[in-house]
């Protein structure tokens, strides 16, 4: 019984217990939210403007703390061990291209090992690695204000995965992209998921990434309302406000966005 209870513990990266999150004017913004999130899950958070995506996510990482109840993240009180949880979960904001700083793609990257001080041979390794691997490499030496909107958004990805987190949060990643930047993103965010990474991530539009999601959890007014498999969650999003995609409305099922 031992050694199935710990095997089963191993395989869940947040465990979140009763939290409630309410804003300094008194708006409850998270209210009572429990959840586990197991390895290697790929997550669609749900739900229409306003309904709490963002304010859970803030959670994930430490960027906000909850006023009451646990967040545990890879078997660390995140309250206790803020860095720990940020080495883990690594955040890519809403707009996350907005807050590019670097004067050269290559730099942007480089940023977050520079501050931690790491040899200058190993930065150059691993950023050239992972400079390859979101297919930026060619851009290395450019300004990212000259980058296409899905280039600007993978670099924004990139400069996370540098730190190297196991579980990777999106908040809106294809808010303001066109077709070909989703598109590009989308590739990024799946084969993320296809090299072991655990991904959560927010949206109102889960045409483009039902897909290859492995569970769907709808959230309104700051609750859980629904959590589950694409599949049996798919006919109840429009009740909830989200949009259900097209395929299943005409009777499709579930079907890959691109073809
Ligand atoms: N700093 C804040 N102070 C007060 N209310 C906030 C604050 N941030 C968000 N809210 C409110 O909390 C609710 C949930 O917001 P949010 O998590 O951003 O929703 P979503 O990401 O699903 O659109 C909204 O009603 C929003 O206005
Ligand atoms: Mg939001």
């Amino acid at each position: 019984m031992a050694t199935t209870k710990s095997t089963i513990m191993s395989k869940n990266i947040i465990e979140i217990n009763n939290i409630c999150h309410t804003f300094a004017d008194g708006y409850r913004g998270i209210k009572m939210v429990s959840l586990s999130i197991y390895k290697g899950e790929f997550i669609i958070l749900a739900g229409k403007n306003g309904s709490g995506k963002t304010t859970l996510l803030r959670h994930l990482n430490g960027l906000l703390l909850p006023d009451s109840g646990h967040l545990i993240v890879n078997g660390h009180d995140v309250k206790k061990h803020l860095v720990q949880t940020r080495k883990t979960v690594g955040m890519v904001f809403q707009d996350a291209d907005t807050q590019i700083i670097g004067d050269t793609v290559f730099d942007e990257v480089a940023f977050g090992l520079e501050n931690l001080r790491v040899k200058r041979a190993q930065i150059n390794e691993k950023v050239t690695q992972i400079l390859e691997d979101l297919n930026l490499f060619h851009l290395k030496d450019k300004s990212p204000s000259i980058l296409s909107g899905g280039e600007k958004r993978r670099l924004a990805i990139a400069g996370i995965l540098v730190m190297d987190p196991e579980v990777i949060v999106f908040d809106e990643p294809f808010s303001n992209l066109d077709y070909p930047g989703t598109i590009q993103v989308l590739s990024t965010i799946i084969d993320l998921n296809r090299s072991g990474h655990t991904i959560i991530m927010a949206t109102h539009d889960i045409e483009p990434v039902i897909y290859d999601a492995t569970r769907i959890i709808i959230m309104d007014k700051g609750l859980i309302k629904e959590d589950g498999r694409p599949a049996d969650i798919v006919k109840l999003l429009e009740s909830y406000g989200v949009k259900e995609p097209c395929s299943s409305k005409f009777g499709l099922g579930i079907q890959p966005w691109q073809v």
